[in-house]
């Protein structure tokens, strides 16, 4: 029996989470809501299911078994919080959009209801569901890189919203911390500065947002990892880039998902894996139907809570590092994260 799904929050993400559940056999959508009645009544019209203006009443009146929560708020998670803990307290699996909240205070509250209710929370980190990157994981388990050593990330993409100091690391920078964690495991310690760029017509003559970031990670095995973030990239010439070296060679994860190569440490023979032959993404929009089809997947086997990948505890790790490396720059020392 498909499982039963309703999403909250009808924006642009929401009604692309919508239309994977509609096109998914493990799926069926079942209800919209939104405090914006316009919102829920178009999107419920365009999918032809029932619309909801508050979550209570979606709880009470749907059977649901699981909902996607794709609100937004201050620094695009500050919505999150409310909605997602009346689902999880209601007893349903819960799939919610990143960051999982700007607060973390929330994020571990949010976690922990989690924990206690037994239910499913994933997060929508979806840059790690594709191909190359499950490819990368497999080189990196199957140990071709030998014993890991270095880790170099990079995200850089053109965004002009100014709604906090603290946006662009907070809603953009939980998918590349994510990429770094899933390859290298846990993190330790992290140290970061932040830089803005002129504007003409800000405070200063600088953007509002910290729109540049160097965030060095020490993680538990001891891998040195490295995340350059910008907001101020030309969108034409958007840039992830992931590297990770290990004692007997290294890959190079390029743009997200389209080119894959591995340099082995002692020979001069590449293996180059490009998107074309592995599936094929179209765009980054892919990565939606690939996560949330692992998510219906996990949920439709009953997997447990901990086997959940790219969990409420995943989304919960990346934000404690966005936050200790807040707290280094505000303070200028390394931060130990907690264990
Ligand atoms: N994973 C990705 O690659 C990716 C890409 C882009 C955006 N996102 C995330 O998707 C989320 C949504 O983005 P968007 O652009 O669709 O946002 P949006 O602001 O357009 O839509 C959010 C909707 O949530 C509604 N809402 C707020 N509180 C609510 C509540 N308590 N109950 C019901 N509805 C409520 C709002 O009225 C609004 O219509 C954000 O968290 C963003 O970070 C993820």
């Amino acid at each position: 029996m498909p499982i039963k799904v309703a999403v909250i929050g009808a924006g642009g993400i929401g009604r692309t989470h919508a239309g994977v559940y509609r096109s998914d056999n493990l799926s069926e959508l079942v209800a919209f809501c939104d405090i914006d009645k316009t919102r829920a009544d178009a999107a419920a019209a365009q999918f032809n299911v029932p619309a909801y203006y508050s979550v209570a009443d979606l709880l009470k009146n749907e059977k649901l078994e699981a909902v996607s929560v794709c609100t937004a708020g201050m620094e695009n998670g500050g919505h999150h919080f409310e909605p997602v803990m009346q689902c999880l307290e209601a007893g349903l699996d819960v799939l919610c959009e990143k960051p999982i909240s700007n607060n973390i205070v929330e994020a571990r509250q949010m976690v922990a209801k989690a924990k206690g209710k037994g239910v499913r929370f994933g997060i929508n980190l979806n840059h790690r569901f594709t191909p190359p990157a499950a490819k990368a994981k497999e080189w990196v388990l199957e140990g071709k890189l030998g014993d890991l050593l270095l880790c170099n990330m990079t995200m850089w993409i053109g965004n002009p919203n100014e709604s906090s100091p603290w946006f662009h690391i907070r809603a953009l920078h939980p998918h590349s911390l994510d990429i770094m964690r899933f390859y290298c495991g846990p993190a330790k310690k992290v140290h970061a500065f932040f830089n803005r760029s002129p504007k003409a017509d800000g405070p200063n003559g600088k953007r509002v947002c910290w729109s540049n970031v160097q965030v060095n990670i020490l993680f538990a095995n001891q891998v040195v990892g490295h995340l350059t973030g910008s907001y101020d990239a030309n969108p034409a010439h958007n840039l992830e880039r992931c590297e990770v070296m290990g004692t007997n060679g290294r890959f190079v994860l390029d743009n997200c998902f389209e080119e894959l190569t591995l340099y082995p440490r002692q020979s001069q023979e590449l293996t180059v894996v490009r998107n074309s032959i592995m599936g094929g993404l179209t765009g980054f929009g892919d990565t939606f139907p690939r996560r949330i089809h692992r998510w219906l997947e996990q949920v439709n086997e009953g997997a447990r809570p901990d086997q959940i990948e790219a969990s409420g505890a995943d989304g919960l790790a990346v934000q404690e590092i966005i936050e200790a490396s807040i707290q280094s720059w505000e303070n200028n020392c390394v931060v130990d994260l907690p264990e």
